[in-house]
């Protein structure tokens, strides 16, 4: 029963990208269960850098057939400038399949997303602006528009003129921005029908199919943990489910056939956007960190802020998810700190030392980092394959995450590179 999870373990950009292209070349299907364009993720492959948003990180191989899930959000003209500028690159597209029952974001999603931003001034999330939220909003509300709306052009003005009969006062009333006319959103949609109708399929059954023969199947999660609406630092979060569980509703599979989730985490903690984040450096080290990681997000560019690991939330990253093995990514980037440190447990304001991630906000907001120091190591380790050749403080520091969390680190990367990767 091959079905794996692929979660990010912390605020998301912990290297997903990298691990699924690495892990799809040994799998059949590859699909993204939750998210939109909001995601980035990265492959450095022969040297070549792709920046996916939206099409599933196994694209590169070209028998694998990779699902836009039912429970992602998908902007068409995103999808579309995204396909044409892999096929230009020389990467075949005919295996990309989106769900018909996908949401769509659209231009007033993205306008939405926009102006609540700004309105919220210095109280704003720091979201990616791509109309993720306001999406998920007409999806729950029930006056979403959907792939399968693509295909049929009456059905697509009558929804849109639903949505926008509410929208249009609050983009004029509420933003001084301009009303949109129905008609002439669709017919821009419908521009992207065309190129978009080949894709649209009934994608859970196409994953039913996969597992029934046998194949494997690889359930791409975006952003991560920390931002998922439920259980991340909400309101600082993303408006999807991250976590495993969600691989089944937005893939359309039922729980008993899942049989492994990963967790990607980094060797340190980035974050991108608004929100809290006890071990952020505002030192030497953070800017060491975000030099040597080049940490500036995929899809905005921004500066992501760095912080050492945290056990804590990396602990709750695997209870939530049911991890049930890491890849560790990114050590690379720690060569050459005299120590490193790893934040084992949270001191509150009151002065009590939490080893679990507490629900309550307030007590989150007050919490500052308790950590353990290990010895540093200068040597450089983008050529290391195996274990054995890591300098031995990184193998304690491996070693030290792996019993802490109580799964095995299956993954260590030591580079972008595609191969530039330690099996263990
Ligand atoms: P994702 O959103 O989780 O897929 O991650 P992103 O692609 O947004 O950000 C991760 C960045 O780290 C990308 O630029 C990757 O190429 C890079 N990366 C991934 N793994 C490693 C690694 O082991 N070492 C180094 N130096 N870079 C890595
Ligand atoms: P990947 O898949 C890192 C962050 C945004 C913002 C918050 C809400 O590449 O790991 P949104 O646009 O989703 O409403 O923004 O979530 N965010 C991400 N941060 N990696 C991502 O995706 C992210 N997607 C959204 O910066 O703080
Ligand atoms: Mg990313």
């Amino acid at each position: 029963m091959p079905a794996t999870v692929i979660i990010g373990a912390q605020w998301g950009d912990e290297g997903k990208g990298k691990v699924v292209d690495l892990l799809a070349e040994r799998s059949d299907v590859v699909a993204r269960y939750q998210g939109g364009n909001n995601a980035g993720h990265t492959i450095v492959a022969d040297g070549e850098t792709f920046k996916l948003h939206l099409v599933p990180s196994g694209i590169l191989y070209p028998g694998t057939t990779c699902i836009i899930g039912n429970g992602t959000v998908v902007d068409p003209g995103a999808l579309c400038t995204e396909i044409d500028e892999l096929e230009a690159r020389g990467v075949p597209l005919d295996a990309l399949r989106v769900s018909g029952n996908a949401h769509l974001i659209m231009p007033y999603h993205v306008m939405l997303d926009g102006a609540v931003e700004r309105k919220l001034g210095r109280f704003s999330l720091g979201t990616t602006r791509r109309g993720i939220g306001p999406a998920y909003q007409d999806k729950a509300a029930r006056v979403g528009i959907r792939a399968q709306d693509l295909l049929d052009p009456k059905i697509l003005v009558r929804k849109l003129e639903i949505a926008l009969a509410d929208k249009n006062e609050v983009l004029e009333r509420l933003f001084d921005m301009p009303r949109l006319d129905p008609e002439a959103v669709a017919e821009e949609q419908l521009g992207y029908a065309e190129r978009l109708r080949p894709f649209i399929d009934d994608t859970a059954l196409i994953v039913d199919r996969a597992l029934a023969a046998g194949k494997h199947v690889l359930l791409e999660g975006a952003q991560g943990t920390m931002l998922d609406i439920d259980h991340g630092t909400y309101p600082f979060v993303t408006s999807s489910n991250p976590i495993a569980g969600a691989a089944c509703t937005g893939v359309g599979l039922g729980p008993t056939r899942i049989d492994s989730v990963i967790g990607v985490t980094k060797a340190y903690v980035t974050r991108v956007g608004e929100g809290p984040f006890p071990t952020e450096l505002d030192d030497a080290d953070g800017t060491r960190m975000m030099e040597r990681g080049a940490e500036f997000g995929t899809t905005t560019g921004r500066q992501r802020r760095c912080g050492w690991l945290d056990l804590v939330a990396l602990r709750y990253a695997v209870r939530l998810s049911g991890v049930s093995e890491l890849a560790l990514t990114k050590l690379d980037v720690l060569s050459g700190f005299e120590r490193v440190r790893i934040c084992v447990a949270y001191r509150t304001r009151e002065g009590e030392t939490l080893s679990e991630f507490p629900y309550h906000q307030t007590v989150f907001h007050g919490c500052t980092p308790v950590y353990e120091d290990l010895p540093g190591w200068s040597e450089d380790i983008t050529e290391c394959r195996s274990l054995s050749d890591l300098p031995p403080p990184a193998r304690e520091y491996v070693d030290r995450i792996s019993s802490s969390a109580d799964v095995p680190i299956r993954l260590i990367g030591t580079g972008q590179g595609r191969h530039q990767v330690i099996e263990t």
